[in-house]
């Protein structure tokens, strides 16, 4: 079998057909069948999910690849090195999944802060008896601080959405250089990590998943943070110490939690079921139909590039 480009599933629009017409022959396999295991050998680019990992064997197995395409932002999935040893490039999505990155983020913090699975379910299970002065009492945004990992467009993004809720945003300072962050509407101070944890009542994530991120939010920085601190997670779950966080969910020290992602997706540690005060998403951060038809727009592009760099 001779494949170019090898996808493990359709994308959003018409993107990869088209360019499959530009470049013949596309095959779409499931990732790790013997479908694509069989098309690996031939194919000069290959598009997986953010959670497919592509192993420096994978590479190995490639000799013609010119190109992975990962539909998403993050390539905490792909062998870096291993890519740009070989001078393969490697595609992926950014800045088209920006807004809808940062909108859904708002949406877990309102939902965790104002309590709305938990209301809803009652309304609709029928239980609902009518309004009550203490019913789901939440906790309001205004007038708190919001601690942002990652001051990347994500990161200034979700910073503008919290200021329109009165919130004062703050950024962590990674590079140790200080100063502030204009994140568009306004700027918000850099902060050392703990200084951060110590004033954030909520604390979101916007920064890649790499060896320098892996497991930052370890227990003792989660215990940094105020009692009843809420966190949002968009970026990814590895960036969290989970069993920490369960543990201080339950302990009340953390007041909720609001995920999209999971360390080890879609097979999440069974305790955040069961967690308390928490809005559990399966990482839906770039699901609209718009943004993902430009992600597939971008990738293909990219690929396209890519073909003709390499020409
Ligand atoms: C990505 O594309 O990497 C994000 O996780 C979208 O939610």
């Amino acid at each position: 079998m001779s494949v170019r480009i090898l996808s493990t599933s359709p994308l959003v629009g018409n993107a990869l057909q088209e360019l499959g017409n530009t470049f013949p022959d596309l095959l779409i396999a499931s990732f790790r069948s013997s479908d694509w295991d069989a098309a690996l050998g031939s194919a000069e680019a290959i598009v997986v999910m953010l959670s497919e990992p592509v192993t420096e064997s994978d590479i190995q197995a490639a000799p013609n690849l010119k190109a992975i395409g990962t539909y998403s932002v993050g390539v905490n999935h792909l062998p870096l090195s291993a890519c740009d040893a070989k001078g393969i490039a490697i595609v992926n999505t950014p800045g088209v999944l920006t807004d809808s990155t940062a909108d859904i983020a708002m949406a877990l913090l309102l939902s965790v802060t104002r309590r709305m699975p938990e209301g809803e379910a009652l309304v609709r299970s029928g239980a609902w008896r009518g309004w009550a002065p203490d019913q789901f009492l939440g906790i309001s945004l205004a007038g708190k601080s919001c601690g942002i990992l990652g001051s990347g467009p994500i990161g200034k993004a979700f910073a503008r959405r919290v200021q329109a809720f009165g919130m004062d945003p703050m950024f962590w300072d990674r590079e140790g250089c200080g100063g502030s962050v204009d994140y568009g509407s306004a700027s918000a101070p850099r902060l050392a990590l703990n200084d951060l944890l110590r004033r954030s009542h909520v604390l979101s994530l916007h920064c890649p998943l790499t060896d320098a991120t892996r497991g930052l939010l370890d227990r003792n920085a989660l215990l940094e943070l105020p009692h009843g601190a809420v966190i949002i997670n968009t970026a990814r779950g590895g960036i969290i110490d989970e069993t920490a966080a369960i543990e201080l969910l339950e302990s009340g020290h953390l007041g909720g939690a609001g995920l999209d992602v999971y360390a080890n997706e879609p097979h999440l540690n069974p305790k955040w079921r069961s967690a308390p005060r928490t809005v559990l998403l399966p990482h839906l951060g770039s699901a609209t139909v718009e943004t993902r038809t430009a992600m597939s727009e971008l990738l293909c592009d990219g690929i396209a590039r890519a073909f003709r760099t390499f020409q």
